[in-house]
């Protein structure tokens, strides 16, 4: 996968060399690129953005100077709808972030992310891009304002790649975790040795070595986690994602 990221602070991205994300750079699973926003002005100030219209506080980024860059990266064959590239802008007031979106993506051969900053970018940036026939997304990652797209393309990076076969050391520990497989629950608790610690003791099932049994009751723990914490997620599940034994909670 090719990953183009465009920012003001292309610095940000650094740690993408650390750890995870750097070991699949070196496999070759992964091409990452940073750009900075600044090198596609033209002016003596490298100016981005400038007041809304309309008026109001903050600055909003230019459509010219994005749009000279995303030409750019994306290329003659994206504009001519040839080439599958997505191109993400997180926006705290766009559909949130999930991990379907991050199933989806980890399937894309390249990614464009876009960070907007100070009040966000002209409207019409997306739009324009969207009416090229350019596979166009705008994500919020939660219902809080950051300072800029930065973090949240950090967030969806992390979220994506990982789902990246061969990213991981062990494939199987991204199956069951929260919000993936079947029924998108919260995952059950986990437990390591000692059995007992500090007085508090792991569950006796867990220890039974009864496979049967140490399934059904971390899928009811599940259950219970999810409707106590997340009752949305529990609403959302359709009947076939619920076995026979599934307790009512
Ligand atoms: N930019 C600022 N806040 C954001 C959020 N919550 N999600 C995505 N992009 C953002």
């Amino acid at each position: 996968m090719r990953i183009d990221i465009v920012s003001v602070f292309p610095e940000y991205f650094d740690v993408l060399n650390l750890s995870l994300f750097g070991k699949a750079q070196a496999k070759g699973l992964l091409e990452v690129a940073t750009h900075n926003l600044r090198d596609w002005t033209h002016d003596v100030h490298h100016s981005v953005d400038d007041t809304p219209v309309g008026g109001g506080a903050g600055m909003v980024m230019k459509p010219e100077v994005w749009a000279e860059c995303l030409d750019e990266l994306l290329g003659p064959d994206e504009l001519l709808g040839s080439q599958p590239s997505v191109l993400i802008f997180p926006n705290p007031s766009a559909p949130l972030f999930t991990q379907r979106d991050a199933t989806e993506l980890s399937r894309a051969s390249h990614l464009l992310f876009g960070c907007g900053r100070y009040e966000g970018y002209d409207a019409r940036i997306p739009e324009y891009y969207r009416a090229q026939g350019v596979d166009v997304r705008e994500y919020s990652i939660g219902d809080y304002v950051l300072n800029g797209g930065e973090v949240a393309t950090s967030v969806m990076l992390e979220a994506i790649t990982r789902l990246i076969p061969d990213f991981m050391g062990n494939p199987e520990s991204i199956v069951e975790e929260s919000y993936t497989g079947e029924g998108a629950l919260l995952e059950h608790r986990q437990y390591t040795k000692p059995a007992e610690w500090r007085g508090l003791r792991v569950p006796d099932v867990l220890l039974s070595g009864d496979h049967g049994k140490v399934d059904r009751f971390r899928r009811d723990e599940a259950l219970a986690r999810t409707d106590k914490i997340r009752p949305d997620l529990i609403e959302t599940l359709d009947c076939t994602q619920l076995d026979k034994a599934d307790r009512k909670t």
